[in-house]
């Protein structure tokens, strides 16, 4: 008799609630839409940038030139010169010398280039790992020119392709003469070619003088000149983003602090900006990157533009007098730290200072007058030990008592847990910190098991910046890490505890941003690009699914009255939108086994279909690549809800957003 009886459970349960039978359990949750849990932050999920993996230079700084003007340690760094003397005197054409500019200047050196015959001398640049063109598109090329001797009458310009044929070129006349002149042409490619060069030969003979020799695609991100990369900042616009944090991460820092990021050689002229190594330049030795250098094309002035056009709240992070503690360790002395607190407060004057003040005016002068209305500044990035307490106790007084308006972001060091963290956290909490900047770069499991990180946290201490984390899938910045579903996912679970503690956890990003495939020296990356494409990695659309998800609120979410952060390999978090009387219900299944749910809304009535957008895989290791961009990726469908509940079963390895319209 009980025998027959469980023989009949499946088919009841069928009945009661629509499922397929096979299930060992249903799992019910249970969503209060009249309680508010808090409020989430407009910055609750927004990116993190930095110029690693040629995220800038070589990447969304759409600028197709490398070492464009001569400055790199080998200034002759990216070009090359196929018929010139140094290969062979007697049939060589000419030679290019490097020259220094008389004086001081933070543009150093020039190209000196002596032609002697009508043999067709030519320069030729690689571009960053190539440069990739698209037939019919138009690329601006401008360079600054002056001759000493001799008579030119012209430049040749040509694409080249990797087998050296011709795909586009433009002729351009000089006007000689002692006197530097700018000059531009525009070439049409004719041809779709991923890696190709650019080849400048000169007619006529003499000393040819070259700097500053620019080439950016026409067709930029709102069609900006010095502009930025349309498809990588299309990807960012479409995340939402509610900040936009820069310039990192460890380049803030610089292994010395003469090497640090000062964001005030970033703003004015760009050919006036001096160029820097980039510290990712030699940083790994499995990554060698030696041709990585600063070009500071993008300075702050063009990360609080780009912020703006994101929608995204801009948040500068500056050098505290400590270069990167896994490098030198450099500290500036206690009583020399003036410098770099000045910093701080004129970069504050630079983005919203009136224009009768002297940063405000050169933001003015750079086609700014409105105010780019910051309201946040970090102090630091990953710094650790006394020795950052103390520095930060200086910026904070002086920020506050001149500018009390501003959130100051401090940072908790490179781990989210240990010594390190403890005694950070322990003592910007002793100072009231307002935000702290919480990092971890941790194994998928890691994910799984914090999703309750928050739960516990003080809701009347500092408020929490998960400024950088991503999954590891197999130590923290090993060159073998992928952006595999296992890791995506784990994010995913982890994320319900970020929103579920809204309350605390103000801001939140993944690190680091992009990646270029052939330049990069950290994997995994949200974003990865070439030099004509570029794709969301799963890790991508789960930070999208989040944010396109935001939400004004956070209500409960409960199975037997309490939180889902991982029982049963279930983990979720709900919000609702103001706005739109919405519902999000996000829902994260980590385990191998489709789940049968009912989720249950309390507290209002409820449109009678919800939508839901997914993203599923069987495979852990799966991921996105140029070839399969969307392997994984939200797919929409709807579901019908039976009164106030919806039955929903969770496929394996899955993570969804209900939508649910409310009365
Ligand atoms: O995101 C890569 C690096 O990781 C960042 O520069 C640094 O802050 C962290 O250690």
């Amino acid at each position: 008799m009980k025998n027959k009886m469980y023989c009949y459970l499946p088919i009841f349960a069928f009945f009661l609630l629509g499922y397929p039978n096979g299930y060992s359990q249903t799992i019910t949750m249970e969503v209060d839409m009249s309680e508010i849990v808090s409020e989430v932050q407009p910055t609750m999920y927004g990116v993190f940038f930095e110029d690693i993996n040629f995220a800038a230079d070589g990447g969304l700084y759409a600028e197709m030139i490398k070492n464009r003007s001569f400055e790199f340690a080998e200034p002759k760094m990216g070009w090359s010169e196929p018929n010139s003397d140094r290969h062979s005197l007697n049939n060589g054409s000419g030679m290019a010398s490097v020259i220094k500019y008389p004086g001081e200047s933070s543009n150093h050196n020039y190209l000196g280039i002596t032609v002697k015959n009508d043999q067709g001398y030519s320069l030729i640049n690689e571009g960053f790992r190539g440069m990739g063109i698209k037939k019919d598109a138009l690329y601006d090329l401008s360079f600054m020119a002056s001759t000493s001797q001799g008579s030119f009458s012209g430049l040749a310009v040509h694409f080249l392709d990797g087998e050296g044929n011709i795909v586009g070129g433009a002729d351009i006349p000089i006007q000689a003469g002692k006197d530097w002149k700018k000059h531009t042409a525009q070439i049409k490619a004719e041809a779709t070619v991923a890696k190709s060069r650019l080849r400048i030969t000169f007619k006529g003979t003499g000393t040819f003088n070259l700097d500053m020799v620019s080439l950016f695609p026409k067709d930029t991100w709102r069609g900006r000149k010095n502009g930025l990369r349309k498809d990588l900042v299309q990807l960012l616009y479409d995340l939402d983003p509610g900040f936009l944090r820069f310039p990192g991460g460890c380049i803030v820092e610089g292994r010395t602090l003469a090497k640090r990021y000062q964001w005030k050689k970033t703003v004015g002229p760009v050919a006036d900006r001096e160029i820097l190594v980039n510290r990712w330049n030699t940083e790994f030795s499995h990554r060698p990157t030696p041709d990585y250098f600063q070009s500071f094309g993008i300075g702050f002035f063009e990360y609080f533009q780009l912020s703006e056009d994101l929608g995204a709240e801009p948040l500068p992070i500056l050098s505290c007098g400590m270069a990167c503690q896994f490098n030198t360790g450099e500290l500036v002395p206690m009583e020399e730290l003036d410098p770099y607190v000045q910093d701080a407060l004129d970069l504050i004057e630079f983005a919203n200072g009136s224009l009768d003040t002297p940063w405000g005016k050169v933001r003015e002068e750079m086609g700014h007058p409105a105010p780019f209305n910051l309201k946040f500044i970090g102090v630091g990035n990953e710094q650790w030990g006394p020795e950052y307490i103390e520095r930060f106790k200086v910026f904070e007084k002086a920020i506050r008592d001149k500018f009390p308006q501003i959130t100051i972001v401090s940072g908790s060091g490179p781990f989210p847990d240990g010594d390190y963290f403890e005694y950070g956290l322990q003592e910007l909490k002793r100072l009231n910190a307002q935000l702290v900047d919480e990092h971890y770069y941790r194994g998928p499991e890691w994910f799984r098991k914090n999703a309750a990180r928050y739960d516990d946290y003080d809701r009347n201490g500092p408020k929490i910046f998960a400024g950088e984390y991503a999954a590891q899938s197999v130590a923290t910045a090993s060159p073998l890490n992928r952006n595999n579903w296992e890791c995506a996912l784990s994010e995913a679970a982890f994320m319900t505890g970020l929103e579920r503690n809204a309350e605390v956890v103000h801001l939140t990003s993944y690190a680091p941003l992009m990646a270029h495939e052939e330049g990069w020296q950290w994997t995994p990356d949200l974003i990865w690009f070439n030099n004509l494409e570029s794709y969301g990695t799963a890790n991508y659309y789960v930070q999208k699914m989040f944010s396109t998800h935001r939400g004004s609120h956070v209500v409960p979410i409960t199975r037997n009255k309490l939180p889902l952060t991982g029982q049963d390999q279930l983990f979720a978090s709900a919000v609702k939108e103001r706005d739109s009387n919405e519902l999000f219900v996000k829902l994260v299944n980590t385990g191998d086994m489709e789940m049968a749910t009912n989720v249950k809304i309390k507290g209002g009535k409820v449109a009678p279909r919800a939508r839901l957008i997914r993203m599923q895989n069987d495979q852990l290791e799966a991921v996105n690549s140029f070839g399969e961009p969307k392997n994984i990726g939200p797919q929409e469908s709807e579901a019908a809800m039976k009164g106030n509940t919806l039955p929903l079963i969770l496929p394996p390895y899955s993570f969804t957003v209900v939508r649910i319209g409310t009365k």
